[in-house]
């Protein structure tokens, strides 16, 4: 179940909210520890709900606003259960001091910390499983990725009907995932981001673009680990790749500061595919089994994906940006490419380009750092004062010039480019750089840092899945964003 968790202040924001979940939501959690007087229209909002509810008065030593006793708390809850309240919320510590209730309300015995995620969590949910509580509820803090995984644990050794949480951003995984380690319900934030908790994911993505309720223990899993990674658009492309195909799998964020430790969780979960972003491109390839030539030259992978019982890698980014190229440009063999840049990000698409068959010019601010680059590499170098642009078929852009905020800066002048080149710029903030700007009024053929990671995530896709993401569909949830 998708539950919508309200802070209520009073009886018209939960009438509200019951209108606006109609359709989207199965339930509705009324936080009731956010209004005053709750007592003076609790039972009539709880009698004409028109969704199921669960009501709740968190009282602050648990993360809560109530401002009432225990008493008084617990008489409310067991008047929205006379009421006919589907479930109400209680701290089960407190449970003990719980009047009787009607049979037909269901008690979800809670147990918070927003501060960590305790060693003990094995114990806690046995002690709630063991009292009164008709649904066992842990809500922690995730503070490292392994809170995570030890949640799922514990909650897979629960029999009654359970729901656990790792709360704040490193936890909002386990808001789409819980559910395939047997989450009866997930609270999710409104659209506009309103919520009770830390990391609460909105309706509309539950259901948009991680496909929630299609969840199941069989469902395959896979995503993308960074830090910072609450704006990435991969979950967006992938999961509608994976919809479209009608392929049982869900892929999530996964904000990550230790890649190591997260990737024997990952291993051990039985996770199936990563991508990989800033700043763990490096540090992905200490933790696999198996990695590629391309990401050894290019001294970073993006792709992390299962061989038999290995864990390998390699580096979309470099194969898609080689294969783009290669199909504008009819072939790589004996074009001129003019590679501007000679840092870790040029290294890998000089090489990339050079197995294709190219032969390369590297250009940089730095000639020297350009000389040695194409030493190893075994082609041309020199600096942007003697680089004209004759001759060449492909310009590639891997330096930062250009790169949001400096959105008027351009690593060459518009007069080194030529009708029909194609140029390529790897930067995809703002997606339409200056030097693309300049290459479309001079008639050359454009590749964009947004068409690049589109073709890296097909590209991931294709890996996985052994079969291409349906044409357009990626691009069509981008552009949906
Ligand atoms: P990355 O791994 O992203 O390639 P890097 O190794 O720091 O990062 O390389 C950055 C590249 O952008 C270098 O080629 C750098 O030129 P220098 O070697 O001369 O430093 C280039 N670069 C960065 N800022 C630049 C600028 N303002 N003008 C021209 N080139 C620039």
């Amino acid at each position: 179940m998708i539950c919508l968790a309200v802070p209520v202040t009073c009886r018209n924001d939960a009438e509200r909210a019951l209108i606006r979940a109609q359709g989207r939501c199965d339930i509705v959690e009324l936080r009731i520890d956010h209004a005053a007087e709750p007592g003076e229209w609790l039972e009539a909002v709880v009698g004409g709900r028109t969704l199921p509810a669960i009501v709740t008065d968190r009282c602050p030593a648990e993360g809560g606003r109530s401002p009432r006793t225990q008493a008084e708390r617990l008489d409310l809850l067991a008047r929205a259960a006379a009421a006919g309240a589907e479930y109400i919320d209680c701290e089960y510590r407190a449970l003990a001091e719980l009047p009787v209730i009607p049979a037909a309300t269901r008690v979800i015995g809670s147990y918070h910390d927003f501060k960590g995620c305790p060693d003990d969590l094995d114990r806690i949910f046995r002690s709630i499983e063991k009292s009164r509580a008709d649904v066992v509820k842990v809500a922690v803090q995730a503070v490292r990725n392994g809170d995570n995984f030890r949640l799922f644990k514990a909650m897979r050794k629960v029999k009654k009907p359970v729901i656990g949480i790792c709360m704040g951003p490193k936890g909002e995984m386990t808001r789409i995932l819980g559910r395939r380690y047997g989450n009866i319900l997930t609270y999710a934030a409104d659209d506009d981001g309103t919520g009770t908790a830390p990391g609460q994911v909105t309706v509309r993505e539950l259901r948009e673009v991680y496909r929630y309720k299609s969840i199941t223990p069989a469902t395959r899993v896979f995503g993308v680990a960074g830090n910072p990674i609450g704006h990435s658009a991969s979950p967006a492309i992938h999961n509608a790749a994976m919809e479209a195909l009608g392929i049982d799998a869900v892929y999530v964020k996964f904000l990550v500061d230790d890649m190591h430790a997260f990737m024997r969780a990952f291993r051990a979960a039985g996770f199936e595919g990563l991508s990989v972003t800033l700043p763990h491109k490096v540090a992905l390839m200490e933790c696999v089994d198996e990695v590629d030539e391309l990401s050894r030259q290019a001294g970073a992978a993006n792709t992390v994906f299962r061989k038999g019982k290995k864990l390998a890698c390699t580096n979309t980014d470099i194969r898609a940006a080689v294969d783009r190229l290669a199909d504008l440009a009819g072939g790589l063999t004996g074009k001129r490419v003019a590679v501007l840049g000679a840092g870790g990000a040029a290294r890998g698409i000089v090489y990339g380009l050079r197995q294709g068959g190219a032969d390369i010019l590297i250009v940089n601010r730095t000639v020297s750092r350009a000389e040695e680059l194409a030493a190893t590499m075994g082609c041309r170098a020199c600096g942007y004062p003697a680089f004209t642009g004759d001759g060449i078929d492909i310009v590639v852009n891997t330096t930062s010039v250009g790169m949001h905020p400096d959105i008027d800066a351009s690593p060459v002048e518009a007069g080194v480019l030529r009708p029909g080149m194609i140029v390529f710029d790897a930067i995809y903030n703002p997606p339409d750089t200056k030097l693309i700007r300049m290459a479309r009024d001079r008639g050359c053929r454009t590749l964009t840092g947004v068409d690049m990671f589109l073709a890296q995530g097909e590209e991931q896709f294709r890996i996985w899945f052994g079969r291409p993401a349906p044409q357009g569909v990626m691009a069509g949830a981008f552009a949906r964003r």
